[in-house]
């Protein structure tokens, strides 16, 4: 199954009664297993996770800690763009290269990398005099 299908599939278990917008995310990391995660909202909005942490939350409870590519899919007019928390929790486990497939549900793909999604991001490098 590619990612974007991983994706797709995992996107119609989002618990989305809120927003109503289903997202679902899929990676693959360095270990080649695939982790997928979908948004999950709460009626305390702010509580609400994405479907990128839910997929990251769930390689890392799988022993995975490096993110070789990353899909995610939504039924939206275009690709559909990762948040701003989001971008950083990916670029925790990936490196700037890092493939990154946005998608629609009906077949509008962009590819693009985590360095594009997150230019000049914050990193462990900043905190070397500590
Ligand atoms: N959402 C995601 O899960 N990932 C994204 O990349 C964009 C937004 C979710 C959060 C919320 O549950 C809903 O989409 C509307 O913002």
């Amino acid at each position: 199954m590619s990612l974007i299908a991983a994706a797709r599939a995992v996107r119609e278990n989002a618990h989305a009664p809120y927003s109503k917008f289903k997202v679902g995310a899929a990676l693959t990391a360095a270990s080649g297993t695939v982790y997928t995660g979908c948004n999950v909202e709460n009626v305390a909005y702010p509580e609400g996770t994405c479907a990128e942490a839910g997929a990251i939350a769930a390689m890392v409870a799988g022993g995975d800690t490096t993110i070789s590519e990353i899909a995610v899919i939504a039924d939206s007019p275009k690709p559909v763009s990762p948040c701003g928390g989001c971008r950083q929790k990916i670029a925790e486990f990936a490196t700037g290269d890092v493939k990154v497939t946005l998608a629609t549900t009906d077949g509008i793909v962009h590819e693009t990398t985590v360095a594009a999604l997150l230019p000049g991001s914050f990193d462990a490098d900043y905190m070397s005099r500590v």
